[in-house]
């Protein structure tokens, strides 16, 4: 089955997805979630499903899978962030106010009912440590980096692994930022540098854990990749 663009009948199995490939990986694992053993479906219904339909309504993100080609069964996905300049197709929403309301409904929907349902497997100290440590290194995607599509999640389903389903999605990604005339980058789970490298992504600029008093320090990973875009004249996203 060829990449395609998640559906709205895809995200429970988007979320099982990530929640198995991302069970034992440090920062989401390990550090962001201590109790996962002790109440293992809060972090699948808690957490990833939350994300997964953020993901999917989020006006600058595109979520796509990948599957079998026999069955069509999904067992990929990857979600890229669009930073910087927005133009036309990116910013989509703009025009489809549908897109707007959902948008904004789903992340008030997850903030009530994560005050009502709190998330029992993660640390509560650590759950946002990410964007906590954002000032540590956005600096990063500033200059020709500051137009970038950045692979925010890539996961495919543990038995699926090694089939080749996450180097295609990453390839989607890599082709369109090239259309697009702009830098991709990603943030490597821990292990994983050899496989974005081996994909495309050739520029190593730093660590998202690096810095004093970064509240990621400790986590393993962390390495930021680029694959730079073309010199042209023109760069940037286009309309
Ligand atoms: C990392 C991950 C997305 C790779 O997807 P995958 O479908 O298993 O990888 P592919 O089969 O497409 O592998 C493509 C190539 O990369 C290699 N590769 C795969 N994982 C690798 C790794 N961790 N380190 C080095 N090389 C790796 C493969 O051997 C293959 O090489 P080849 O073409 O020479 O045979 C997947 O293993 C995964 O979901 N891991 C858990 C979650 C995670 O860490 N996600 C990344 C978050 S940044």
């Amino acid at each position: 089955m060829p990449v395609r663009a998640a559906r709205f009948g895809d995200l429970n199995r988007i979320a099982k997805i990530f929640n198995d490939a991302f069970w034992d990986e440090d920062a989401t694992g390990r550090f962001m979630h201590p109790y996962r053993n002790e109440y293992p479906n809060d972090v699948l219904e808690r957490y990833w499903l939350r994300e997964t339909r953020e993901a999917f309504w989020d006006c600058n993100s595109v979520l796509m899978v990948a599957g079998l080609t026999d069955s069509g069964e999904v067992v990929g996905a990857g979600k890229w962030e669009c930073h910087g300049k927005k133009t036309g197709r990116w910013n989509w929403s703009e025009y489809n106010p549908i897109v707007v309301v959902m948008n904004n409904s789903v992340i008030l929907y997850n903030r009530i009912s994560a005050y009502i349902w709190p998330n029992r497997a993660c640390d509560p100290k650590t759950i946002n440590a990410y964007t906590e440590a954002n000032l540590f290194f956005t600096h990063h995607w500033t200059g020709r980096r500051s137009s970038c599509l950045a692979l925010e999640r890539l996961g495919v389903h543990p038995i699926h692994q090694g089939e080749g389903h996450g180097r295609e999605l990453v390839q989607w990604g890599l082709e369109r930022a090239a259309q697009e005339k702009t830098a991709a980058s990603v943030v490597c789970a821990y292990d994983t540098q050899g496989f974005y490298r081996k994909c495309g992504y050739d520029v190593e600029v730093g660590n998202v854990t690096e810095g004093e008093e970064n509240p990621l320090a400790g986590v393993l990973g962390g390495t930021i990749l680029f694959k730079d875009m073309e010199d042209t004249a023109d760069g940037g996203w286009s309309g």
